[in-house]
């Protein structure tokens, strides 16, 4: 704590008062001033709001990074690319600073050196509420969010990195998972099923040569619910170009989050999700790749859960057993669903899987 308050005040030089936001992985702050002022007025990206008045807030969201884990060069390119895109600034929160080797690379002309790790980020604070079950299943929010997609899906940022889950993800953590004897957490047969599962998911998910731009990681509190029920997305961590699954990886996630943390989304309160994202995109989005997407992202999650397992202290090992367990069995289960219950909107993938 006191090295990371150490930290904010390399960012800034007026008093302020710090206070941990929540978060998955990072350590976050939102800091906050007496009177609303601009502290990055050296800052050219953040001279003016959207409306073009001059930029002037009393909270600023800072996220420092977990140190040595992803690339923050890669996700420094795509933040850059982000805040130079005009069709995505309205469901983005304002980014002024992310640093690199000492330079916020967000504006050449910025010539403070920021003595502060790689990856550090200063951001807009938004007031607003993370996005919940509760609001997933009201069918305002479910077009809002499909709105919020599409706007993200459309804008036509490019990012720097290719992403394919399959090379990026399941293969990686699989084979360092095989490292381990994996007798605790799944059976020989299970195994079985995961590796017949994941060729399978590889052969149907279509491949892009040129990918398209992808969040890779839209789960509930990767949305903030703003003023108005106006929907930001945030945590671009594991964007990338997405060559396997596209636009359908996204659209499918909030589902395969949900298997590994309950509440579970009911297949009804999807399928209506869908029907808003169709209407969004002004086309039958394509269900068999929707659902294809959906077992690679929780093959990813399984994979990642294994080997998460084989890293923490004995005491958080229970938490990522569940998390396989779930993992498996919400994978299993869907699968077998569709089977049993020949839903209409996966002929194809039931005839192939089973
Ligand atoms: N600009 C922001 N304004 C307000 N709250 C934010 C902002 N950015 C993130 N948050 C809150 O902090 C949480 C963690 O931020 P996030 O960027 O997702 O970090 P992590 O990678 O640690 O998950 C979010 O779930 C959200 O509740
Ligand atoms: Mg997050």
């Amino acid at each position: 704590m006191n090295k990371d308050i150490h930290y904010l005040k390399k960012l800034f030089s007026e008093p302020f008062d710090a206070k941990r936001a929540g978060g998955q992985t990072n350590r976050n702050y939102v800091v906050s001033f007496r009177k609303p002022f601009n502290p990055f007025h050296k800052v050219r990206v953040a001279l003016k709001d959207l409306k073009g008045n001059k930029f002037r807030a009393r909270k600023f969201f800072v996220r420092l990074p977990w140190e040595n884990v992803l690339n923050r060069k890669t996700e420094g390119k795509n933040i850059l690319a982000l805040s130079r895109n005009k069709k995505v600034q309205r469901i983005l929160p304002r980014y002024f600073v992310y640093v690199l080797s000492k330079r916020n690379i967000l504006d050449p002309k910025d010539k403070n050196r920021y003595s502060v790790p790689d990856g550090t980020m200063a951001t807009e604070y938004i007031p607003g509420r993370e996005f919940s079950m509760r609001h997933f299943r009201q069918v305002r929010y479910q077009r809002a969010l499909a709105r919020t997609f599409h706007v993200f899906h459309a804008s036509g940022v490019r990012f720097s990195n290719p992403y394919d889950p399959f090379r990026n993800e399941i293969n990686k953590y699989r084979v360092a998972a095989f490292r381990h004897t994996l007798k605790k957490l799944l059976g020989k047969e299970t195994i079985a099923q995961l590796k017949k599962l994941e060729l399978k998911a590889q052969q149907r998910l279509r491949s892009l040569k040129r990918g398209v731009s992808t969040h890779n990681d839209f789960i509930f509190s990767n949305f903030l619910v703003g003023r108005a029920g106006r929907i930001y997305l945030l945590d671009f961590e594991y964007a990338g170009l997405n060559k396997k699954g596209g636009i359908f990886y996204d659209i499918g996630y909030p589902l395969r989050d949900s298997f590994f943390n309950p509440p579970q989304i009911s297949k009804k309160t999807f399928e209506s999700f869908l029907n808003q994202a169709d209407k969004a995109y002004k086309r039958k989005l394509d269900r068999e790749q929707i659902y294809w997407s959906i077992v690679a992202a929780l093959l990813v999650g399984i994979w990642w859960g294994v080997l998460r397992y084989y890293s923490v202290p004995k005491k958080e090992q229970p938490y990522f057993l569940r998390y396989v367990q779930r993992g498996v069995k919400g994978l299993l289960g869907l699968v077998h669903e569709l089977k049993e219950k020949r839903e209409p909107v996966l002929p194809a993938l039931l005839e192939r899987t089973c």
